[in-house]
């Protein structure tokens, strides 16, 4: 079970992606595996002192690889005839370009950590994977 931690109003608490959001595909299921675990790293590494480096190679290393995963996907969608590729690429768009702007927006100082770790967690991971990447999910197993 995938376990992602996160910080909110100074608590800390866990979202669980169950079982039924695998998607039964090696490839996706590997990308989100290794997404969720950079972003646990992130969180084990956040309160660490002097690992500012650290924390900007992750943010590096997951910026990466939610571009890398997005083309696969994406390539996948086509290549299954999903009817909903097109807008799902919108949405990696989107949210590429929101993920690279609050990054830089902590880069400069302007975001927390705390902040920029809850977009990422909520937005980046959890509802996309438990929303839009389900859809097509069930859309594959039909
Ligand atoms: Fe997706
Ligand atoms: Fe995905």
């Amino acid at each position: 079970m995938l376990i992602l931690c996160l910080q909110k109003d100074g608590k800390v608490y866990a979202v669980k992606l169950s079982p039924d959001n695998l998607s039964g595909i090696e490839m996706i299921d590997r990308d989100h595996e290794l997404l969720m675990s950079i972003c646990n790293e992130l969180f084990e590494t956040q309160n660490r002192l002097g690992a500012h480096d650290q924390i900007e190679a992750l943010l590096k290393r997951l910026l990466d690889h939610l571009e890398q995963h997005f083309k696969s996907e994406e390539d996948f969608h086509r290549g299954a005839g999903y009817h909903k590729a097109q807008s799902h690429q919108v949405e990696h768009r989107d949210l590429l370009i929101k993920t690279r702007s609050l990054m830089g927006k902590h880069k400069n100082g302007i975001l927390s950590f705390g902040d920029l770790y809850k977009f990422i967690a909520l937005e980046v991971v959890k509802e996309h994977l438990e929303i839009q990447d389900k859809d097509f999910h069930t859309f594959i197993k039909k």
